[in-house]
């Protein structure tokens, strides 16, 4: 059973991934963090970010790996855990950049790949592009949407007292570039399922995923 869910961010995509592969017994790989975990190498590597030659020239370098349990999620970048640095406003800022370069992407979406096809029950991997190009084939396909303001304001109180205006440009201008770059950028599968998250909590939602996927195991 491979789960796709896609959507813009502040959505409720990772608690809504994490919490569903806890229930069904999944897999759980965080997409998003692997762009910003090759964001942080380049950073700390002194890789110009705004510079897509050197960005490209980079891409293969670090070795990044994904822990895949839904409790635990871990990442870690030349062996040094990630999971902290990659949070930061910096890399922030600059993973859009980062990752619409090709190279980045092609490798990226490589690890993905194979993650996927070792999870051993299955796995839900969320992200932008992985029921449009990652992996086209899942079983079930969910595309994640809320308004501006309702994403604003769920990654500010995550952010703990950040101005909600400003994460909500912060929020417009990140999505804007995701979904406009050139290779796969932030879409919804034609056939994926979309679910508006505004008016519903997080366990309305997870029922919600959990309910399709039982659907869709019951007919396979
Ligand atoms: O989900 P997140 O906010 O941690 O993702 C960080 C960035 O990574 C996001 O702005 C776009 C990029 N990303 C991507 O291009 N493709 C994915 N499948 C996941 C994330």
């Amino acid at each position: 059973m491979i789960v796709a869910i896609d959507g813009p961010s502040g959505t409720g995509k990772s608690s809504t991934s994490k919490a569903v592969a806890a229930k069904l017994g999944l897999s759980y790989l965080d997409t998003g963090a692997q762009y910003r975990a090759i964001t942080w190498w380049m950073l700390t590597n002194g890789i110009d970010v705004d510079d897509a030659a050197a960005v490209a020239d980079a891409a293969g370098k670090p070795v990044i790996v994904s822990g895949t349990d839904p409790s635990h999620p871990t990442i870690t970048v030349d062996g040094v855990d990630a999971s902290g640095p990659i949070r930061t406003q910096e890399v922030t800022a600059k993973v859009s950049a980062v990752s619409a370069v090709p190279e980045v992407r092609a490798r990226i979406t490589g690890l993905q790949r194979s993650i996927a096809a070792a999870a051993p029950h299955g796995i839900v991997v969320e992200g932008r592009d992985i029921g449009t190009t990652v992996l086209p084939d899942a079983d079930l396909k969910i595309f994640l949407t809320a308004s501006p303001e309702a994403r604003a304001a769920r990654r500010a109180g995550e952010l703990k007292g950040a101005d909600v205006s400003a994460t909500r440009d912060a929020l417009i201008k990140r999505d804007t570039a995701d979904s406009t770059r050139k290779t796969s950028p932030l879409a919804k599968a034609e056939d994926a399922v979309e679910v508006d998250t505004t008016e519903l909590t997080l366990q309305q939602v997870v029922e919600c995923v959990v309910t399709l996927v039982e659907e869709k195991r019951a007919v396979a």
